[in-house]
């Protein structure tokens, strides 16, 4: 496994393996790598030919006040982990080589940016779609892969790469869960041993959604307190938002029919965690 930290390094690389007529497969990432990561590899490494990774903490997708100097990093144990997965390059570029002095060019997805955690973390998604826009023209993927986890994210980078024809197929995975149901990510690190045990209601409270709905409930009012009153439970917790929306245009929903995202971002202590499930509505019940 080879590790490129310059961008035209890392371009030419990529032509070279373009020109022997092999598929490149990209996971884009900040590091601190989990299962979550790796299981996008490991699918990758099945589509295609050579599979690159970027880690990047990418300073602006970080709002003011939120963790972008304490973001945890680990190159070493990525470089580990990476490898073992089946990853060929890390692609470790510098901010001051992404965002050089002038850099003046930002990707901006209307409307799906809206909500969720478009509406608490203004910007976010703005430096999102700016940095894998730029990462796709370094990279030139034929197939990138992102996390359900993410589904605000997945979907509006989706969109973004048709809206711009990259040319680039996006692949959408499952999220990966620890054993008490916890979605995987860097950011559990920060959680106290007691904050760590409270932060698997938010996958609970998920499933006791699903529940409700399998039972018949349609007014996503309800369904959204059901989940709201399960969390607040834990004193720990801070409710950011519960939201019960279309999976095409992410608005709220009143009534729950067809395919619906139920997303939730809340704090535990001052940790701010996202998880997420898709709900299908086949029939209506009477
Ligand atoms: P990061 O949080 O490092 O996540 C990288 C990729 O891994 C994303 O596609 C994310 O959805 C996926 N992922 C994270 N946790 C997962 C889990 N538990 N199960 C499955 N997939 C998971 O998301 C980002 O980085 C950045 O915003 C990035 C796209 C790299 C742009 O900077």
């Amino acid at each position: 496994m080879k590790v490129v930290d310059n961008i035209s390094r890392m371009a030419t690389l990529v032509k070279i393996h373009k020109k022997e007529g092999k598929s490149v497969g990209f996971v884009p990432t900040m590091g601190y790598l989990h299962e979550g990561h790796l299981s996008l590899v490991k699918t990758a490494k099945k589509h295609t030919d050579v599979v690159i990774m970027s880690i990047f903490v990418n300073p602006i997708q970080f709002g003011p006040g939120e963790d972008l100097a304490k973001y945890p990093r680990d190159l070493k144990h990525d470089e580990e982990l990476a490898g073992s997965a089946g990853v060929d390059i890390i692609f470790y570029p510098s901010a001051k080589d992404m965002y050089p002095p002038g850099y003046c060019t930002y990707v901006n997805v209307e409307g799906l940016t809206d909500n969720l955690c478009g509406r608490s973390r203004p910007g976010h998604f703005r430096g999102v779609t700016t940095v894998v826009a730029k990462l796709f023209g370094i990279v030139k993927p034929d197939i990138a892969y992102f996390g359900q986890k993410d589904a605000q994210q997945a979907i509006i980078i989706k969109k973004m790469a048709e809206d711009l024809n990259t040319g680039v197929e996006i692949k959408v995975l499952p999220t990966v869960r620890e054993v008490d149901g916890l979605a995987m990510s860097s950011r559990n690190m920060y959680l106290s041993a007691s904050e760590r045990e409270d932060a698997s209601i938010l996958y609970q409270s998920l499933e006791q959604a699903e529940y409700l709905i399998d039972k018949g409930e349609r007014d996503a009012k309800k369904v959204i307190k059901a989940i709201e009153t399960m969390i607040k439970e834990k004193t720990s917790s801070k409710i950011d938002y519960i939201s019960i929306v279309d999976t095409k245009e992410l608005k709220d929903v009143d009534t729950i029919s067809g395919e619906v995202l139920i997303a939730l971002a809340v704090f535990i202590g001052k940790t701010r965690l996202i998880d997420n499930i898709i709900k299908k509505v086949t029939a209506d019940v009477k």
